[in-house]
């Protein structure tokens, strides 16, 4: 499983710690799409990127991270074939992943820690999208 990762300067050091969490814990790659540093940068470079580098196939799903979760997520669901949800508990990511099928998990790192942010991640990864009436109704997110 190939997991796209980008973020903002708001959460490079977050990005970071959470790269090394999933390649210690999960084996999963990791592709870092960048920032690279903690100057100032625009989110939706960083969430556009990640959205197009999974709606393309290049990756199964992305993580997503600013300093809220807002900005980015709202970038990367301009993409055709995004489902970015932004996760401020465990129990979003749960139903994010069973109901919704969410493709991106979206984090804020100002407002979650990073204890936190990992568990996020843990439920993000190992829960199951349910299909049956909720395949019906992601298939009815999509205009074009
Ligand atoms: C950057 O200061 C901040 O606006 C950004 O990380 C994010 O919170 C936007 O939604």
């Amino acid at each position: 499983m190939k997991i796209a990762i980008g973020c903002d300067h708001a959460a490079f050091e977050e990005k970071k710690i959470i790269i090394d969490y999933i390649e210690s814990n999960f084996e999963y790659q990791v592709i870092d799409l960048g920032c690279h540093s903690s100057d100032s940068v625009d989110y939706p470079e960083y969430g556009h990127l990640v959205g197009k580098h999974v709606a393309s196939g290049k990756s199964d799903k992305g993580i997503i991270l600013c300093g809220s979760g807002l900005g980015i997520s709202i970038a990367a669901n301009k993409i055709n074939g995004i489902r970015a949800a932004l996760c401020l508990s465990t129990e979003y990511a749960e139903i994010s992943r069973k109901h919704n099928d969410s493709n991106i998990l979206a984090l804020g790192a100002r407002f979650v820690d990073i204890d936190n942010l990992k568990s996020i991640i843990d439920v993000w990864f190992t829960t199951k999208f349910e299909g049956g009436r909720h395949l019906t109704r992601i298939n009815k997110i999509e205009l074009t």
